[in-house]
């Protein structure tokens, strides 16, 4: 963290200073129902730039662009294949992040060179109002530094990024906590890039059978799918039961679902004791965020039953842990 933050706005009152940032080339730090984002319009490829910039992100890395409408990305985009339609009528606004052709409009270092761009309608009215009076299609990657954890609260985007961006608006924890679900369904089947927010159970209950292939598809590969991503400071060890503390166990932190494990770990985060996955979905990058804070020499992590929005955390814990493996 730099001796000098930009400025943090409560969002209600902030929103028209920050659609005048965005308007002007510049970079908003702002709440989605998901994780924070760090937006900049992306009609305009210096400001696009600027985020690379900010996050220290490679360029190969597309942007997430976010609309307040649907008629406002079938004005830039035209038609939409039809399970896009659905899977767009079905749940935007909310955490579904879909593929579709990269508009002319849109600078290709937005979209990374792809011609696709990814797009979503945000559920939240902040990211809404936001865009609504910028009147510009507004590209937002998390608002975090390249691989670290994606910011839950405005308090993480001050820390990790408050010296690279214009203006923060500060909206409270998010709800869900975990990044959009990336969807291409352009073809007969969808297909899940990223798992996230949305549970690949919903995307089946409307569309019918989907293949999950994090990594697999977009060309280049999407780096929030990269093996090692989504990392705290802290190395991280994943585990598949409830560890008891050993005697030594004093300097490591314990991330656990449902209650803290028998002894004296230095530091616990209990997600959810109902067990709920969707809680402790929400709970999870602010419980790693804090245990990173507490100097602890390793995160010791439950797994979580792999369900519902379990498939998303335990997809997390894993790309935190491969960091740690193949950096040392
Ligand atoms: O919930 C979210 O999606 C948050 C909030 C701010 O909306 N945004 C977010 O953005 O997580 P970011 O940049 O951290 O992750 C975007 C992911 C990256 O892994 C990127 O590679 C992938 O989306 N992506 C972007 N455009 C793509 C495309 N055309 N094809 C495949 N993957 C794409
Ligand atoms: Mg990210």
């Amino acid at each position: 963290m730099s001796a000098k933050s930009a400025p943090v706005l409560p969002a209600a009152s902030g929103v028209a200073e920050a659609a005048a940032v965005l308007r002007s080339g510049g970079l908003v730090a702002f709440p989605t129902e998901t994780v924070y984002g760090l937006g900049a319009n992306a009609l305009d490829a210096r400001a696009a730039a600027r985020i690379f910039e900010a996050k220290a992100r490679p360029s190969f890395d597309p942007l997430i662009t976010h609309l307040a409408d649907v008629a406002d990305l079938t004005a830039l985009v035209g038609a939409l294949p039809p399970i896009v339609a659905a899977l767009a009528e079905r749940f935007w606004p909310g955490p579904l992040t879909l593929i579709v052709d990269r508009p002319p409009a849109v600078p290709p270092i937005v979209t990374s060179g792809l011609d696709t761009m990814a797009v979503r309608i945000p559920d939240h009215p902040v990211a809404r109002e936001l865009i609504r009076r910028a009147g510009l299609p507004v590209a937002a990657p998390s608002a975090n530094r390249f691989g670290m954890l994606s910011p839950t609260r405005a308090e993480h985007v001050v820390a990790g990024l408050g010296d690279a961006v214009d203006l923060i608006l500060d909206g409270g924890p998010t709800r869900c906590g975990i990044e959009s679900t990336i969807v291409d369904a352009r073809g007969d089947q969808p297909v899940v890039l990223r798992l996230g927010s949305l549970a690949v159970e919903a995307l089946v209950e409307a569309v019918g059978p989907v293949s999950v292939r994090p990594g697999s598809s977009g060309q280049p590969v999407a780096p929030g799918t990269l093996a090692a991503h989504y990392a705290p400071r802290t190395p991280l060890r994943v585990v598949d039961a409830p560890v008891p503390a050993r005697p030594d166990d004093g300097t490591r932190g314990y991330l656990a679902l449902r209650e803290a494990p028998e002894g004296a770990y230095g530091a616990v985060e209990v997600l959810a004791p109902d067990g709920d996955l969707t809680g402790a979905a929400a709970r999870l990058f602010d419980a790693l965020h804090r245990l990173d804070a507490t100097g602890v020499t390793e995160i010791v992590a439950e797994r979580v039953p792999d369900s519902g929005l379990g498939r998303a955390i335990n997809d997390r814990l894993r790309r935190a842990a491969a960091t740690w493996q193949t950096s040392g």
